[in-house]
């Protein structure tokens, strides 16, 4: 049975006194980790902040990118290890607005997710398509791509402690939302790839989310699907009422 995962990415949202005000009231409201794995990736100058505040309770603190290098001459990233030093739990990585504003590769993935294991944050790689890649009937070849990239090199151990978010971008900050049949249909041919790539137990152990316009209002049915086993939510997880409602469903 796999725990669901509900993380909240908050993109380039918030001022410090709201991001440090919605951690330390969420984390009274929300319901035990031993149920449901709550997680909120923040903009990264608050994230110091956010684990301490978030220290001991049941909520986890995760980044939105990071560079794959330990140190370096690199302006402006931040390094795993920098993450690891103050106690960040998750990192996202790879997500379809990275790979489109920040030109981000498939190579370049790969080697963050590497570089996350090595210090101990749990990778949370993103995968999806087009509006024309679907229309074109490319969704599971262009999803087969990004994790068969994000994935090379590891071992069927550590692959099962990975978590996949599967987001069509054409869901993205648009109130589409794929029906949770389309989205458990690819959520499991992401499963497939990962037990062609390894093992049919590493298949069963690995989390896959789905994002999208995720929000309390569908995400129940979504959660309710055989391969959805959480959701990576932008916009609806920037309100506490709302965040905290995404969680409950989880639990
Ligand atoms: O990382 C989150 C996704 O980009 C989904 O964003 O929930 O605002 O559609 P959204």
């Amino acid at each position: 049975m796999r725990k669901p995962i509900i993380a909240g990415n908050w993109k380039m949202y918030k001022s410090f006194e709201e991001a440090a005000d919605f951690v330390d009231e969420v984390t009274s409201l929300i319901p035990s980790n031993e149920a449901v794995d709550a997680v909120i990736c923040a903009p990264a100058i608050y994230l110091a902040t956010l684990v301490e505040i978030a220290d001991e309770t049941d909520l986890a603190i995760g980044a939105q990118n990071m560079h794959y290098e330990t140190e370096g001459a690199f302006t402006g990233e931040v390094s795993p290890t920098q993450l690891a030093s103050i106690g960040v739990d998750y990192v996202v990585l790879g997500h379809s607005e990275r790979r489109e504003y920040f030109a981000e590769t498939d190579e370049a993935i790969n080697k963050k997710v590497r570089a996350a294991l090595n210090v101990d944050i749990v990778p949370i790689i993103c995968c999806g398509e087009t509006d024309a890649e679907r229309e074109a009937g490319q969704t599971e070849a262009k999803v087969e791509a990004q994790i068969t990239a994000a994935l090379q090199g590891f071992s069927a151990e550590e692959v099962q402690h990975m978590v996949i978010a599967y987001e069509p971008i054409w869901a993205i900050g648009t109130g589409k939302t794929a029906t949770a049949d389309d989205a458990n249909a690819v959520c499991g041919a992401i499963r497939q790839v990962v037990a062609n790539l390894f093992d049919d137990a590493t298949a069963q152990a690995i989390r896959i989310q789905y994002g999208g316009s995720v929000k309390p209002e569908n995400i129940e049915e979504l959660l309710s699907k055989e391969h959805i086993d959480g959701a990576l939510v932008g916009g609806a997880s920037l309100q506490v009422e709302s965040y905290v409602k995404l969680v409950e469903a989880g639990a």
